[in-house]
């Protein structure tokens, strides 16, 4: 894709890379507008476990309460067909206007992706669905940092139809505004972040409230249902921060905590114990059944369970 402004047209084909938590949803998204889709996994079979997560998650979203946010595609079956699984990276970005790359959060894994797809797709726009890394630190393993940017999604989508844009220092004015226009025509809506923010503008704020309700519960002050039902009460949420930290995956918040301990000045600021505890014994969350809550019916949705009545 020529990326100045004379030449940027709208994205049409789209290659997801990682089809994970946030991988099937954004590919689903981008199918339910119309789009072919591209989705990659690393991992044997885990593209295909995506799309079956389609045919699971999508009915069942779409047959649940009507006050969803950004309803859901009705059509599911169309939406899959939109959606082909491509057994390796250069079969994925083949033809791609717009790459979403969302494996885990890890800069050395998103460098050699970024890296791969520099050398496999020299024109399409390059984005990272990253929660805490500015695109700037994948910048220098491309060779063309103007068609490259932060599109940040939110879980689940349809509940959070959300995006936050950010330049890598370098993106192109016309590429930030097709990422921008792109973001808009799923139904998202958009905020352009100004400058350079590690975390963006909410994951800023989420961040430094995960940290403090982590720190709480590691210094023997409350336990997570206590941080969790105090916020609920006080903020007026169906979830507190250990509930939606569940819902994220335990080994990502993890991740995410360390590339911002990387970076920060604080040295009191360090690896929680009650979260490595519990990503070292594999609870990892609502996907693995079992995190700070057990699942598929936490204690927090319970009735009575908000008013201390169990
Ligand atoms: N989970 C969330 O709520 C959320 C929200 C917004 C953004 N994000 C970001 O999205 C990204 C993905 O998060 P997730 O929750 O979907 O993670 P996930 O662990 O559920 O999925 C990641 C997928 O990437 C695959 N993968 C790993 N290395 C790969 C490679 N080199 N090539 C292709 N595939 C590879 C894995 O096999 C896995 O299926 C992260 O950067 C995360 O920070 C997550």
């Amino acid at each position: 894709m020529d990326t100045s402004p004379e030449g940027m047209s709208e994205i049409g084909s789209v290659a997801v890379v990682g089809a994970g938590t946030m991988g099937w949803q954004i590919a689903a998204l981008t199918a339910a507008s119309g789009r072919a889709v591209a989705l990659h996994d690393a991992l044997p079979g885990a593209a295909e476990r995506a799309v079956e997560r389609m045919r699971v998650e999508l009915p069942a979203l779409a047959s649940g309460p009507d006050n969803l946010p950004l309803p859901p595609p009705t059509d599911v079956e169309a939406v899959v067909r939109r959606v082909r699984v491509a057994p390796t990276l250069a079969d994925a970005v083949a033809g791609a206007d717009l790459v979403i790359e969302a494996v885990r959060e890890e800069l050395a894994t998103k460098r050699a992706v970024f890296a791969e797809l520099d050398r496999l797709t020299p024109r399409a726009i390059l984005a990272t669905n990253s929660s805490s890394l500015p695109s700037a630190a994948l910048a220098d393993a491309v060779s063309g940092p103007e068609r490259l940017l932060n599109l940040h999604f939110f879980s689940p989508v349809w509940l959070r139809p959300m995006l936050e844009v950010m330049s890598c220092g370098q993106t192109s004015p016309a590429v930030l505004a097709a990422g921008e226009r792109f973001g808009r025509s799923l139904g998202l809506v958009t905020a352009v972040v100004r400058g350079q923010s590690k975390g963006f503008i909410i994951n800023r704020v989420w961040r430094a409230v995960k940290r403090e309700a982590l720190r709480v519960v590691d210094e023997g002050h409350a336990d997570p249902e206590d941080v969790d039902r105090l916020w609920m009460l006080f903020f007026g949420t169906p979830s507190g921060p250990f509930g939606l930290m569940d819902m994220v995956g335990l080994d990502v918040v993890a991740d995410i905590e360390a590339s911002y301990q990387a970076v920060s000045l604080d040295p009191t600021d360090r690896p929680s114990a009650t979260l490595g505890r519990l990503v070292n014994a594999g609870k990892l969350g609502e996907k693995t059944g079992e995190g700070f809550y057990h699942y598929p019916n936490p204690a927090f949705r319970r009735p009575g369970w908000l008013r201390g009545e169990e």
